[in-house]
């Protein structure tokens, strides 16, 4: 069975039980700063999930694209992508455990849909915890359902009890939507693997239990990080099952490297070189990671908000991802450009149910292209850097980092030629370095979402600058409750969401609007200091990045808006950029302010006209 032959299956199924079947949302969240990437099919719902109205209904079910980096190291072995596709059916406030469950059931174990042998199912279930109650009813379910298939599912031997950390899910962040969920496991042929003790159960880790699907009973929302779990006025379900694993089982083979669509990208790596998948162990994680990769950057350069290779954000990562493959290839003996040629393949089998690939097909195909291009003449001039480098003596931790960071040569490649060479390497100290490095990209990235800055004009930068004013004036008018929860710019307007219980009145929005408009009257100077995040906090600087920038030990920038006689306006952590006076802001004008989800508030506002 091929993946597009089964999400049909799927969401045909869904449809015969009233869903409404929407389209997989983009890659690239547009509504949440807090990830890079969509990674659960549930994150495009999360407000509908959080009470707002889908124009769809209650129902609905699809099959969206998501991403995942926290693995990409793992990528290569047996059962670990990047990119995957979720399917999903959700209950935004209607059914609830009972018709999840049994349609999960149904859906797996009726000779209408796919006709596993029910025997094969293991279910594992939220044991309780602390105040959490166990959950019984879902227990209950799962038994009256075995129970007529003729199997009796006692709990410690069909239904296993975990933790929250099995049975738990809290979203893409500790904050938000969350509630206990029920997974379903597929019991393959494969032997248990004694290395991780004795006894086999569903989350052994031996590989034996697949785990296909996810209901999870969306029931609380937690407001803030480790806070108490508050019962929502509706009770919602979502569901999650990774489409190219479930492939995988529906076609018995071991991999999800062996479904019909990867073998055909396989077959395309082949062609470009002169080894065959599955002959050498070796030779078979750089055709998967090839595969995998590539897939990947095809998806994201392709998704209607598209982005391309580049040293920040999201495309910082699909340039690792693609200097990852070619350097896979040439470890294969590939020499020749291969990714645009590899990409039409993926397109071919992605693109009839994937329309926005067909769309961007030129794009895609130039990207990688001009992608490799470069690469390969960095890598060339590496090589060249490289020589001279070790004909002076062993390569230093810091000349190794050069490698990496100037030529992008990954360690991995640097310490072959070392090798190759019989010479040495301090590998401490190029970890040193690298450490550096990563905290760098990933407070660049971080500051690029914060203001949701695509492109840096004039326009754009004002309107960030006024982003801070209104944060500010948010935070004096209505309190200290006030976080940032997004921020989007465009050569037009700014948007703010915040948290906020309530609508604003007319006249909140009016002092906010005249605490604005006084700073820009005031012609504040705008400057930004580079400290610690130790010391941002000291001086109270506002910003919502805090958990991501916790993680740093380098410096991060305070933009400081105000002076010292007449006082400091706002102190906020950001990564720039802005005006250097607020007098460039013209007025400010709050256009709009709505709701988004519970709680949380959407601002768009603009400036107009110039004071300089
Ligand atoms: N949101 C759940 C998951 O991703 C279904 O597992």
């Amino acid at each position: 069975m091929t993946s597009a032959e089964f999400r049909q299956i799927f969401l045909d199924f869904f449809r015969s039980k009233g869903h409404e079947i929407i389209p997989s949302a983009s890659l690239i969240p547009e509504n949440d700063p807090t990830v890079l990437f969509t990674t659960a099919g549930m994150q495009p719902l999360v407000p509908y999930l959080s009470g707002a109205l889908h124009p769809k209904g209650v129902r609905l079910a699809d099959a969206q694209k998501c991403l995942r980096t926290d693995d990409i190291d793992e990528v290569g072995d047996n059962r670990h992508l990047t990119f995957f596709e979720m399917l999903g059916n959700w209950s935004l406030g209607d059914y609830f455990k009972r018709e999840a469950i049994d349609w999960s059931f149904e859906f797996l174990t009726s000779s209408t849909w796919l006709n596993i042998n029910p025997k094969r199912l293991y279910i594992s279930v939220f044991k309780g915890e602390r105040n959490t109650p166990r959950d019984d009813e879902s227990i209950d379910i799962w038994q009256a359902q075995f129970e007529m298939k003729g199997i009796a599912a006692q709990v410690g031997e069909r239904i296993f009890l975990y933790s929250k950390k099995e049975n738990w899910w809290h979203g893409p962040t500790m904050k938000g939507l969350c509630g206990p969920d029920t997974e379903i496991f597929y019991k393959t042929d494969r032997e248990h693997n004694q290395t991780y003790g004795v006894q086999c159960h569903p989350n052994c880790g031996c590989g034996r239990f697949v785990e296909i699907w996810n209901n999870v009973f969306i029931q609380f929302e937690r407001k803030e990080e480790n806070g108490p779990c508050i019962p929502l006025p509706l009770k919602n379900v979502d569901t999650g099952m990774g489409l190219e694993r479930m492939v995988a089982v529906l076609n018995n083979v071991d991999t999800v490297f062996d479904i019909p669509e990867f073998r055909v990208i396989l077959r395309g790596i082949e062609q470009a070189c002169d080894k065959r998948y599955g002959e050498d162990t070796t030779d078979d994680r750089s055709f998967r990671i090839i595969a995998d990769h590539t897939r990947a950057a095809t998806f994201v350069i392709g998704d209607p908000h598209g982005v391309i290779p580049s040293n920040v954000g999201q495309g910082y990562i699909i340039r690792r991802l693609l200097r990852r493959a070619i350097r896979e290839g040439r470890r294969l003996g590939i020499h020749e450009p291969f990714l645009a040629k590899l990409a039409a393949i993926i397109i071919g089998e992605y693109g009839v149910h994937y329309a926005e690939l067909e769309t961007h097909r030129q794009y895609i195909i130039d990207e990688l292209k001009k992608e490799e291009m470069k690469f390969s003449q960095t890598l060339e001039k590496g090589i060249k850097e490289f020589k001279k480098m070790s004909s002076r003596g062993d390569i230093t931790g810091e000349q190794a980092f050069v490698l990496f960071s100037t030529y992008g040569f990954p360690l991995e490649l640097t310490q072959e030629l070392i090798t190759e060479c019989g010479k040495t390497l301090d590998v401490n100290a190029f970890q040193k370095e690298f450490t550096k490095h990563q905290e760098l990209s990933r407070s660049a990235s971080a500051g690029m979402f914060k203001g949701g800055l695509a492109d840096i004009s004039p326009e754009t930068t004002r309107l960030h600058t006024a982003t801070h004013l209104l944060h500010k004036a948010l935070k004096i008018v209505l309190g200290d409750h006030v976080q940032q929860k997004g921020s989007n710019i465009t050569q037009e307007r700014l948007r703010f969401d915040f948290s906020h219980p309530k609508k604003m009145t007319t006249e909140e929005i009016g002092y906010v609007e005249d605490i604005v408009n006084d700073a820009i009257q005031e012609d504040y100077p705008v400057h930004f200091e580079e400290m610690s995040l130790e010391d941002a906090k000291k001086i109270c600087a506002i910003g919502y990045f805090e958990d991501k920038y916790a993680k740093l030990n380098g410096k991060i920038k305070v933009y400081i808006i105000g002076d010292d006689t007449r006082g400091i306006y706002s102190k906020e952590i950001c990564g720039g950029p802005h005006v250097t006076h607020t007098g460039e802001l013209g007025h400010f004008k709050i256009l709009k302010e709505e709701a988004i989800s519970a709680g949380i508030r959407r601002i768009k506002a603009t400036v107009t006209g110039s004071c300089t």
